[in-house]
């Protein structure tokens, strides 16, 4: 039987000094495989980006997504090994993001790992998107361990957690409506400016001055959750207001404030999260993470208080497999995350795990 070879080979993981991790991504937009070792040594790291397909429709089309996760996954794997200079009998596990994401893209790479573990018999490991962004920063960051509070910011999620271990963590905020990252592509697409809206919001911000006022910052710094549905739609009422009135947006001046309103709600939570739970290290990971103002906002705070900071590369920032390798090798150090043949995509997973 699959399984009963698959936990054996599991089991004896655990007290293995190597463990190599071919390890699978397609939550989004972006088909990502990897071959990562104890992880945080990054192999190799391939990734097979959609965005010039969905640029045109002003964002994701789920299905879309899927049937090109389906046309790129068999070589991007062939690719990773070949990179990484390995063959698929060097690998001592498979690991692949279960959750949370658009089901349909899950589905490509839940299947293909799965039939890759079964025709192989080696060991599945199921992986949480957001506790993989969090390990994003092993890879970038060898100093790094637990704890520390983390703020997960993307297009998807807006987090903030205690990590306490590697394979502990308790949820202390998250957004009361929309995420971030979307508030960021949904105000880029009103302004005209494409997709992904963040990075080119980011850049313009550069330009613009911080001179209009869409929300009041009289946060709650005891309320450690968010929300952005407010400020998104206050902005595409001014853009609307100032159109109707056809008078000139000055859009850098839009991306500006809406930019330093967004990324001002994080910081202080982000900060009062760490000050609370006596924290002195603060993580950042998740696409927004790459953001220009965030990081500079970020290092100054930390500096001033004292706290280490740190964040992923630009790269292991954005949807990855590297990340996905990273946790499942702390998964399987401490026994978790093994899998069977029935695993399926879980679009609203919490943050704990349960091996079976
Ligand atoms: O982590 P990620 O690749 O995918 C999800 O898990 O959602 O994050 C993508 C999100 C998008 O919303 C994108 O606009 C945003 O990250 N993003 C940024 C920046 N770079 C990417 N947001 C703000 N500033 C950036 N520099
Ligand atoms: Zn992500």
């Amino acid at each position: 039987m699959y399984i009963d070879e698959a936990k054996k080979k599991f089991n004896s993981l655990r007290n293995k000094s190597d463990i190599t991790i071919l390890s699978f991504e397609s939550s989004c937009d972006d088909t990502a495989v990897a071959v990562v070792k104890n992880g945080r040594e990054v192999l190799s790291d391939v990734i097979s980006s959609q965005i010039d397909i969905h640029k045109r429709f002003g964002g994701v089309v789920p299905e879309v997504a899927s049937r090109n996760h389906l046309l790129a996954v068999s070589n991007l794997t062939n690719q990773a090994l070949a990179d990484a200079g390995k063959t698929i009998e060097d690998i001592d596990a498979i690991a692949v993001t279960y959750g949370a994401g658009l089901v349909g893209s899950l589905m490509v790479t839940v299947n293909f790992a799965k039939s890759l573990a079964f025709a192989t018999n080696k060991p599945l490991i199921k992986v949480n998107h957001i506790r993989g962004h969090i390990a994003a920063n092993y890879l970038s960051h060898h100093d790094l361990q637990p704890p520390f509070v983390a703020l997960v910011v993307s297009g998807g999620h807006t987090a903030l957690l205690k990590v306490t271990d590697y394979n502990q963590s308790t949820l202390l905020g998250t957004t009361h409506d929309d995420a971030i990252g979307e508030a960021y592509d949904k105000v880029a697409k009103v302004l005209g400016l494409g997709y992904p809206g963040g990075p080119i919001i980011d850049k313009l911000s550069k330009t613009g001055k911080n001179n209009i006022q869409f929300i009041k910052s009289n946060y709650n710094k005891k309320e450690l959750n968010f929300s952005y549905s407010g400020l998104k739609t206050s902005v595409i009422n001014y853009i609307n207001r100032m159109k109707q009135r056809g008078e000139e947006i000055n859009i850098a001046d839009v991306c500006a404030s809406f930019q330093s309103q967004a990324i001002d709600e994080l910081v202080v939570k982000t900060m009062s999260a760490a000050t609370r739970n006596r924290c002195k290290t603060i993580v950042l990971a998740g696409g927004v993470a790459c953001n220009s103002h965030l990081r500079s906002r970020m290092d100054e705070e930390c500096k001033r208080a004292g706290l280490k900071l740190y964040y992923p590369s630009p790269i292991e920032c954005t949807d990855n497999g590297a990340m996905v390798g990273a946790e499942a090798y702390y998964l399987i150090r401490g026994g978790l995350g093994l899998a069977d043949l029935n695993l399926t995509p879980d679009s609203t997973i919490n943050l704990k795990y349960s091996s079976i």
